[in-house]
Parts: structure tokens; C-alpha cells; sequence
């Protein structure tokens, strides 16, 4: 039986988050440092700086097209900040070395939107994957390592199953135990509830918090859901497009009720406004 790494930063269920095993003066899991995000013409986002502490389920929240997908991009390295740095656990991501950096990235999994699965392989082959890349362990360790992540997010059972024989919920979960194959010390969620029925969505999130409880992964969340936001986050970070950046941090609960920016108790009150936001589409709908 292959033993399960339990992060440095554990925190064990019932504990505050944000407290952890690593010491008060511990690094926090992500900092961004006076990042500055785009794609080569103006920054999307300028001088941004925030910091993920440990264990902490933290949502990137705001309207379309303010770069919350943007941001996720650059914190995981799929795009390169043009200034400012990012770091993880107290180590840079962006100045380090080829060998360093492949050991940050193993430190941390990310689920896609509608979970980036395989097609062609099974959902034991797809969890399987990334320990074939990362790790020594052999075919049968790899197997059973993979069932007992897809067991830990309630699909045991479906280890021969491929991605087009379940549903969207079971994908986003098989992406989910794939994200944590290598157990990783924090986890990037790309809205992680588009797409599913309000259960599912309650369902995922609720998995999201077992994983922060029984494991300890800081979670950060890219989402637009109100009903995730106030039920799952710890904090969150606003972006707002015509800022460029980050018009709030903090608790959305205490946001929603005394934010001195009225743009954010607005969107933490009652959602983003017609037209403006997929997925919140207030408008009249025709009868049938
Ligand atoms: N690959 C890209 N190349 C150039 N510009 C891009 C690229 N991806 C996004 N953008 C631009 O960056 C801005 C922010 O987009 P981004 O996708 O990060 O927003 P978002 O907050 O994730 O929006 P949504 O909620 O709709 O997903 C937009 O103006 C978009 O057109
Ligand atoms: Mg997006």
C-alpha cells in the first residue's frame, strides 16, 4: 500500500483555517508580488499583490473580463507576469531553475474547467497519469494509488469508466482526484461549478472543503457563483476591470455588508447586473 505525503501545512479537521503546522513565521502558500498580467499589449492586471495563506479556501472573484482566467494563468506558469513575482511557499516561482520549478509545480494540482480529461484512457489511466510522470512508483502501485483517489472523491466503482460514460459532475470529480494524485499542497479550481446543476455545484463545493479538511490543501477557487462564494470561501480577492486589479480582499460575508466600495457590495449582494455576467441572466424568459 502506497502511504499518502500529508502536506507540511496540515491543518486537522476542526482547526481554523490559515492556522497551520508550519509556525506562525511560515511563508504564506502563494504570494503575488507586485505582479503585472497580460498578453503582450497593456497589462490586464498592474502591480497586483496578494497573498494565499495555508490551508485557506480563497476565491478570485469579479465581472467578465476583469482577468480572473488571466490571473490563474500566471500564478500556475502558463503565462509569464512581465513584471513583479510569484511565489510558493516562500520560493519564487519565476526565477527558479528548470529542476526547482518542476518540483513547484508537482506541489500543486489544478482542475480545469470540465476537468480535462483524456477521452481515450479510463478514469484510473487518466489519475494515473500525472504519477507515471512524477513519481518511481510501478504500474501496480500507480493503479492502486489511482483507485484510492478516485475512492476519496466518491468514485470508487467507476475506475474502468471512460470520460464519456459519466456526467459532467463525475468529470469535474475524476479531474478533481487526478489534481490530487500527487498530493499536492494547494489546488487551482477553474469554475469549478460551470456547468453543473445547483446539487452538483453544492455537492463539489462540499468536496472542496473535505479536501482542505482531511488533507490541508489550500484551495484557490476562480468563480462567479454567490452561492460557492459565501458558503465555501475564506476570502476572497475582487478584480474589476476598469481598475486593473484588486478593489477588495477579505471575507465576503464582511464585504457584502460593510465594503466602503459600493461595487463590491453590490456584486457580493446581488450578483453582477444584467447583460454584464454569463450565468446571471436576470432577463424575462419567454414562455413556451
Ligand atoms: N489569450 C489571450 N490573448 C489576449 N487577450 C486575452 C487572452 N485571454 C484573455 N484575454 C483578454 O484578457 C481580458 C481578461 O480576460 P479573462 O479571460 O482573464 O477574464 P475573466 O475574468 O476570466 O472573464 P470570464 O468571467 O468571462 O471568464 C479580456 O479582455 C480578454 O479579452
Ligand atoms: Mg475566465
Amino acid at each position: 500500500m502506497v502511504a499518502s505525503r500529508q502536506p507540511d501545512d496540515f491543518v486537522p479537521p476542526g482547526r481554523k483555517p490559515g492556522g497551520s503546522g508550519a509556525g506562525p513565521d511560515a511563508p504564506p502558500a502563494i504570494e503575488a508580488d507586485h505582479i503585472d498580467c497580460g498578453y503582450g499589449g497593456d497589462p490586464i492586471l498592474r502591480d497586483l499583490s496578494f497573498s494565499v495563506r495555508r490551508g485557506e479556501i480563497f476565491f478570485i472573484i469579479g465581472g467578465s473580463g476583469c482577468g480572473k482566467s488571466t490571473l490563474l494563468r500566471h500564478l500556475i506558469g502558463l503565462n509569464r507576469p512581465s513584471s513583479g513575482d510569484v511565489r510558493f511557499f516562500g520560493d519564487s516561482f519565476l526565477e527558479a531553475d528548470a529542476v526547482h520549478r518542476r518540483d513547484l509545480l508537482r506541489r500543486f494540482g489544478v482542475l480545469y474547467q470540465g476537468g480535462a480529461l483524456w477521452s481515450s484512457l479510463t478514469l484510473l489511466e487518466n489519475v494515473a497519469l500525472p504519477l507515471e510522470e512524477y513519481t518511481t512508483l510501478d504500474a501496480r502501485e500507480r493503479a492502486e494509488l489511482a483507485a484510492f483517489k478516485l475512492s476519496q472523491v466518491g468514485l470508487a466503482g467507476y475506475e474502468s469508466y471512460y470520460p464519456a460514460e459519466i456526467s459532467g459532475g463525475m468529470k469535474k470529480r475524476a479531474g478533481l482526484a487526478r489534481a490530487l494524485a500527487l498530493d499536492p499542497q494547494i489546488v487551482f479550481f477553474d469554475e469549478p461549478s460551470a456547468g453543473l446543476d445547483p446539487i452538483t455545484s453544492r455537492k463539489l463545493d462540499e468536496l472542496i472543503l473535505q479536501v482542505r479538511e482531511l488533507l490541508g490543501t489550500t484551495c484557490v477557487v476562480v468563480s462567479h457563483e454567490l452561492d460557492s462564494i459565501f458558503s465555501i470561501a475564506d476570502r476572497v480577492l475582487m478584480l474589476e476591470k476598469s481598475a486593473r486589479g484588486a478593489i477588495a480582499t477579505g471575507d465576503p460575508r464582511e464585504l457584502a455588508l460593510s465594503s466602503p466600495d459600493e461595487r463590491v457590495r453590490e456584486f457580493l449582494s446581488r450578483g453582477p447586473r444584467p447583460g454584464g455576467e454569463k450565468g446571471f441572466d436576470t432577463a424575462p424568459r419567454p414562455a413556451h
